[in-house]
């Protein structure tokens, strides 16, 4: 099993398809108020987890969030996709801006796997199909991989599976 070192009062990033299973994993390994998440940033400012229109909002408020938190030395953990650089960028230079350190854990996970999760669950994306969204992300994820260790991360942990997913566990370190 792995060990993942994260900074104790840092910012810690989430990147995952949807149904690769952050949300899971956050819940399992760190306090509810430590996560900020994309997906209750855009209930709150849209009253619908789904509503995609929400999003640009929903990410102003999680930045704020998030900023706060750092200014407040915190550690946060950003339970979001995470899948594309420009929303990576954005939140390693909030860590930065705050002389904090900043790592990504990223949980690589089947798409089938996930396509099927929220098939099991009922999850929807509106009108858009599940594998649209899923397959999207995943694709996003594979382009990411390559350059993620030169974006300023000071660990790039790769769980690759389900199993190793599963399997590891935190370290916080002061
Ligand atoms: N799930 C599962 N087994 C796991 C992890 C997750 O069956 N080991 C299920 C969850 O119960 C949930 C679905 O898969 O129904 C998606 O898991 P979640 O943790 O919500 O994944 P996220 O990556 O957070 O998805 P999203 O980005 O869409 O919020």
């Amino acid at each position: 099993p792995r060990s993942l070192g994260v900074p104790a009062a840092g910012l810690v990033l989430l990147v995952g398809a949807s149904g690769s299973g952050k949300s899971t994993f956050a819940a399992r390994h760190f306090a509810p108020t430590e996560v900020v998440s994309s997906d209750t940033c855009r209930a709150l400012v849209a009253d619908d987890a789904e509503d995609q229109s929400a999003t640009p909002d929903a990410f102003d408020l999680l930045q704020h969030l998030v900023g706060i938190r750092l200014r407040r030395g915190l550690l946060t953990v950003v339970d979001a996709t995470n899948v594309q650089s420009d929303a990576r960028a954005q939140l390693v230079s909030l860590a930065r801006s705050h002389d904090l350190l900043v790592d990504a854990i990223v949980l690589k996970v089947p798409a089938r796997v996930a396509v099927e999760r929220h098939r099991a669950s009922g999850r929807t994306f509106g009108r858009v199909p599940v594998e649209r969204i899923v397959e999207r992300h995943d694709r996003d994820l594979r382009r990411s991989l390559r350059g993620l260790r030169r974006e300023g991360f000071r660990r790039v942990h790769v769980l690759d599976g389900v199993e190793e997913v599963d399997a590891a566990t935190i370290v916080r370190e002061r």
